[in-house]
């Protein structure tokens, strides 16, 4: 039995929403790193361009695209796009996300149709668009959230798109498994990525090394492993449920999180 063969994604091509920063980004380099044409796909039209060329000067292959997963159309275009461009569709993680910090007695109509429309409707618009082109054997997988087991203050939209995408990753899994196609998710932990960075600043909005640091420290307690999670521990996760290692596992979701959970 050849191990390694069952992680390679050799001429598979993957899409990675969010891919140019944080989870995505070293997820993205991962799936290449395994062999996979990578479309990294990112509001952050510069950053996807950065990620794409990284992973070209390392020897894998990427292309960078500009898309706004809150725009169904778009989401559409970028599936299209993918397999005019590269004939053929095998992976999708479903990663880009934001998180806008209210109470929920304050948090605002706008606001929450935000995060529904960034972080949950870009799961089902960007499943939908992907499962009508895949052939069996491919993957879609979804980046969820500790939050999906427990709830802390000012955090409840985002809490409400993540446990929303894990219902989708659930019902999808059993929609698409006749298909052929598995659909799972990865809860990571707190990461240092932009999403943590921005809501670790000062009065003047600016970046506070000392609150973000508090921040992981509370984190890191949380876990039997003591520490918070690094962007490549999920993009671990990610290459296993993208790849056949794990070809009998769907509507499975994999907490990468140093045992957080379980607390
Ligand atoms: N950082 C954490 O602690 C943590 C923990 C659990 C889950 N997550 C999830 O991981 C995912 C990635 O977040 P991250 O921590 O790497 O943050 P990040 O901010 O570093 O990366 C998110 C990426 O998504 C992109 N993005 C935002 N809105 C977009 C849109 N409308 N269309 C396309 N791209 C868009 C951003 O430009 C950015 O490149 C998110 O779904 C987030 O909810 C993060």
């Amino acid at each position: 039995m050849d191990v390694a063969q069952a992680f390679r994604l050799d001429e598979r091509v993957a899409i990675v929403t969010g891919g140019g920063s944080g989870i995505g980004e070293a997820s993205a380099a991962v799936l290449a790193g395994a062999g996979a044409r990578v479309v990294v796909a990112d509001l952050d039209r510069d950053n996807a361009e950065r990620v794409a060329k990284a992973i070209t000067n390392d020897g894998g292959d990427a292309v960078a695209q500009q898309v706004d997963v809150s725009d169904k159309q778009a989401v559409d275009d970028l599936v299209a796009s993918t397999l005019a461009e590269s004939g053929r569709l095998d992976v999708l993680l479903n990663n880009a996300g934001i998180m806008l910090r209210s109470p929920l007695l304050e948090v605002s109509a706008e606001e929450f149709e935000q995060m529904l429309a960034v972080n949950l409707k870009s799961v089902l618009h960007g499943t939908q668009a992907a499962a009508r082109v895949m052939k069996p054997g491919s993957a879609i997988v979804n980046t969820l959230s500790t939050i999906i087991d427990f709830s802390t203050p000012g955090t409840g939209s985002y809490a409400v798109t993540k446990k929303g995408a894990e219902a989708l990753t659930r019902t999808f899994a059993v929609e698409l498994g006749p298909l052929g196609i598995r659909v799972n998710g990865i809860a990571p932990g707190w990461t240092e990525s932009g999403m943590t960075k921005g809501s670790a600043v000062d009065e003047r909005g600016a970046f506070d090394r000392t609150t973000f640091d508090e921040l992981a420290g509370r984190m890191s307690a949380r876990s039997p492993l003591e520490g918070v999670t690094e962007p490549l521990d999920s993009a671990f996760a990610v290459l296993y449920l993208a790849s056949a290692a794990s070809r009998f596992v769907t509507g499975h979701v994999v907490r990468v999180n140093g045992g957080a959970s379980m607390a």
